[in-house]
């Protein structure tokens, strides 16, 4: 057990193009082991390796009600399945308590490999889409108030700089 720091916004390192994993070993098992313990913890639905400051391509989500069916993609790539669009409003790790309606394809093909290097095919839609979706954008450099408008990213952006900035003259 071991949980991690998340990074938050407006972290540079949130930006970072990350690597695709090329060797299956027991350093990306104690990768997934740690980024499971830190979504469960924060307690989130999603989590990429990049919000833990590891910039490879790896994703945990957990949907179910019980936390029980962990799921993990590594270097996962998605198809639009073109049935259209759908916008839900969505929560981020790394953007604590701010929640926006991102527009998404709805209905996407899932291809990645498992913590063992084997390849498998997923087709997802409702809240499996859409996480997937925001995990993958992470991967990719990319952060969901991005989907904003400039002035609502920047509101966003300096209330969670002050919040920070507050706690740290606090434990300073
Ligand atoms: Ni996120």
């Amino acid at each position: 057990m071991a949980v991690q720091k998340i990074l938050t916004y407006p972290d540079p390192r949130l930006r970072t193009l990350c690597e695709p994993v090329l060797e299956f070993d027991k350093n990306l098992e104690t990768l997934i082991e740690d980024m499971a313990d830190t979504m469960y913890d924060a307690p989130g639905i999603g989590l990429a390796a990049i919000q833990i400051n590891v910039p490879k391509r790896v994703i945990v989500m957990d949907l179910s009600e019980t936390k029980s069916q962990l799921q993990v993609f590594v270097n996962p790539e998605i198809v639009d399945l073109n049935q259209g669009t759908r916008e839900v409003e969505e929560g981020c790790l790394s953007v604590p308590g701010f929640f926006v309606p991102v527009k998404r394809p709805e209905k996407v093909l899932i291809k990645a490999q498992d913590k063992l290097g084997d390849h498998f095919e997923l087709e997802a839609d409702e809240m499996t889409a859409v996480c997937i979706q925001h995990e993958v954008d992470h991967l990719n450099g990319k952060v969901f108030v991005d989907y904003l408008s400039r002035m609502k990213r920047e509101r966003i952006r300096n209330k969670l700089t002050k919040a920070r900035g507050d706690f740290e003259s606090r434990v300073a």
